[in-house]
């Protein structure tokens, strides 16, 4: 080899070990990639991979594995409720920052992206707020004069230190839901009418200009019918569309994934499917809220645990392999880690569910760690290349 190409072929290869973020493998020490975190696997292929973070949990002493694991597994952190409205602004006119931004100096410390979660949303509001709209002592005008203050400040507030901004949470109803015809739902539609989508969006891009602005939702991860009138994935990318016509500063759709074993669920090609046509629309994708939860049966009974971790497994899976074939999807990000600390259990109690993360009550990683981090792993070029991200729309 000439000494020119021998400065190239070195070159290539310092440029392959930072892009694959490893030291190079010796004989004595070969190159282990399953001794790397999730979010050092991810960023190979620039997908931040993430958590939702319990604030009590990071601050438990009696629970240091927590913080352990949401430090040094994923390379993005979401505040799980720190930074919704009723956690803000209990008290009208006084917002409280404390948990907040101690999450986002976590992420700071741990060299972690922030997803921003939630700027509007029609749970978890401050009582002051919905009480007031409801005794009439807030008027409609008000209300959207305090939605726009409310924006602003937060948004402001931690202006530079947020990579990507749910703005607008869950807006369309469910087939299930009465009237069953698709249509925007909640508190903010109600009492302010579906223009309040396109205000948000526009508030919040006015007070960072570089943040990514996202639409989040669930029960988008496949399309169906393609009828707006019932097919959720197929509103949302209308309503996108139009807010895109309408000069509306949006950049993401998010998928938060939340799925169950007891459902038919998805596979790889149907969300990748998906993926690729909301990011037709110019837009980047993120799956924001992943876990995959299962009806609970008797403890222990492992001839019903083994099929629902396997099933989980799958599922966390198939978003994975869909994000990462997909190059708008920028990340992925698990609403809690482990079973220990999961919303699952306490919100889905008729019938009992649960086993909805990535790591037992234990910590110990489930088979769907080890399946998410196999496909980090063999994802590789020509058909999985680097993420790329829009840049915010002015
Ligand atoms: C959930 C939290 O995980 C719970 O701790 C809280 O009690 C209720 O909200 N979709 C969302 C999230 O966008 O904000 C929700 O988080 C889960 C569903």
């Amino acid at each position: 080899m000439t000494h020119r190409r021998w400065i190239t072929a070195a070159a290539v290869a310092v440029a392959t070990v930072a892009a694959l973020n490893t030291v190079p493998a010796t004989a004595s020490r070969p190159y282990d990639p399953t001794a790397q975190s999730l979010g050092a696997l991810g960023l190979r292929h620039k997908l931040h991979v993430g958590t939702a973070v319990d604030m009590a949990a990071l601050n438990d002493a009696n629970d240091p594995e927590y913080r352990r694991l949401a430090a040094s597994e994923f390379s993005s952190v979401t505040a799980e409720n720190a930074m919704k409205w009723e956690s803000l602004e209990p008290t009208r006119g006084t917002y409280d920052w404390a948990a907040a931004d101690q999450l986002v100096e976590f992420a700071k410390r741990n060299r972690q992206s922030v997803r921003g979660h939630v700027l509007v949303w029609h749970n978890q509001l401050p009582a002051w707020l919905t009480a007031g709209v409801a005794d009439g002592s807030i008027s409609k005008q008000e209300l959207r004069e305090l939605l726009r203050r409310h924006i602003t400040t937060v948004v402001n507030r931690y202006k530079g230190k947020i990579w990507q901004w749910d703005v607008v949470n869950e807006a369309v109803s469910d087939p299930w839901d009465t009237p069953s015809t698709l249509h925007y739902k909640g508190f903010w539609a109600q009492n302010l009418g579906p223009d309040y989508i396109a205000d948000a969006f526009r508030w919040a891009r006015a007070a960072d200009p570089r943040a990514l602005l996202f639409y989040n939702d669930y029960n988008i991860e496949a399309f169906g019918s393609g009828n707006p009138a019932d097919d959720k994935s197929q509103f949302v990318h209308d309503m996108v569309k139009g807010l895109l016509a309408q000069g509306v500063p949006i950049d993401g759709i998010g998928s938060q994934g939340h799925l169950g074993t007891q459902y038919g669920n998805y596979d790889t090609l149907q969300v990748t499917a998906a993926l690729k046509r909301f990011a037709a629309l110019g837009v980047a994708t993120a799956f924001t809220e992943v876990d995959v939860r299962s009806e609970l049966t008797e403890p222990g009974d492992s001839a019903e645990i083994n099929p629902r971790l396997q099933a989980s497994a799958a599922n966390f899976s198939v978003l994975m392999k869909a994000c990462l074939a997909v190059r708008s999807c920028l990340s992925y990000t698990v609403w809690g880690f482990s079973d220990r600390h999961s919303w699952v259990p306490e919100w889905f109690d008729d019938p009992p569910q649960g086993m909805a993360t990535i790591y037992d009550e234990n910590y110990q990683p489930k088979r769907a760690y080890h399946e998410l981090k196999s496909d980090l792993i063999f994802a590789g070029p020509p058909y999985v290349l680097p993420r790329v991200a829009p840049r915010p729309r002015g």
